[in-house]
C-alpha cells in the first residue's frame, strides 16, 4: 500500500494529538448533557472510534450509512443517498454528527436533515478534516481537527475504491491512482 502513497500530509502522531484536544472540547461542552454521537459510515468509523474512547461520561452511539461516491470515483455524486438510517431515538437529546471529512457538504447536510426531523435538542457537526475549497452547500463544522487543501486524500477511514482506510495517517495517492 505504501508504494502507492505520494506523501503523508497528516502524521499518525498529529492525528492522535488533535483528536485528544478535540475530545477535551467536546467533554467541556457536553458534560452533564445527554449526548448521542452519530458516525457516518464508512469513512467516519475510525475517527468516531478513537474520539469516543477519550470521553469519560456515558454517550450513546449510532451510525448512518451514506453513499456519496459512485464506485471508484474521486468526485462525489450529485446528491448523497442515505442507505441506512439511524435507529436510536434522539428526541430531546444533544446530537453530534461525526464524519471523516466535510467536502462538498452534501453528505453532512443530508444527514443533518434526517436528524433534525427527529427533534433533538441540538445538532452539531464534528469532522476530522475540512476541505473548505470544494464546498457546494452552506455548512461549516462546529468541531474540526484539520483544514486540508483541495486534493483527494486517503487514510484513517478515508478510502479510494474501498482501500487505504486502515492507514493510520492521512495521505495523498500517487497520480496514477486518480481518475
Ligand atoms: P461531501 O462531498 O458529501 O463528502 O462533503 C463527504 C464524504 O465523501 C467522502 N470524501 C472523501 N473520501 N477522500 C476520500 O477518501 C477525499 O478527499 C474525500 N472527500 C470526500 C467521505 O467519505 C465523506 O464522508
Amino acid at each position: 500500500m505504501e508504494a502507492e502513497i505520494e506523501k503523508i500530509i497528516i502524521s499518525e502522531a498529529d492525528i492522535k494529538d488533535r483528536v485528544r484536544e478535540l475530545a477535551e472540547r467536546i467533554i467541556a461542552d457536553y458534560e452533564r448533557k445527554e449526548l448521542t454521537m452519530i458516525g457516518i459510515l464508512n469513512g467516519g468509523l475510525i475517527f468516531l472510534a478513537d474520539l469516543i474512547r477519550h470521553i469519560p461520561f456515558a454517550v450513546k452511539i449510532d451510525t448512518v450509512r451514506v453513499n456519496a461516491y459512485a464506485g471508484n470515483a474521486t468526485y462525489p455524486k450529485r446528491e448523497a443517498d442515505i442507505v441506512d438510517s439511524i435507529r436510536l431515538n434522539v428526541k430531546d437529546e444533544h446530537v453530534l454528527v461525526v464524519d471523516d471529512i466535510l467536502d462538498t457538504g452534501k453528505t453532512l447536510l443530508k444527514t443533518l436533515d434526517i436528524v433534525k426531523k427527529l427533534n433533538p435538542l441540538s445538532v452539531k457537526v464534528c469532522v476530522l478534516l475540512n476541505k473548505q475549497e470544494r464546498r457546494e452547500r452552506e455548512i461549516n463544522p462546529d468541531y474540526c481537527c484539520f483544514e486540508v487543501e483541495n486534493r483527494f486524500v486517503v487514510g484513517y477511514g478515508l478510502d479510494y475504491d474501498n482501500r487505504y482506510r486502515n492507514l493510520p495517517y492521512i495521505a495523498v495517492l500517487r497520480e496514477k491512482q486518480d481518475k
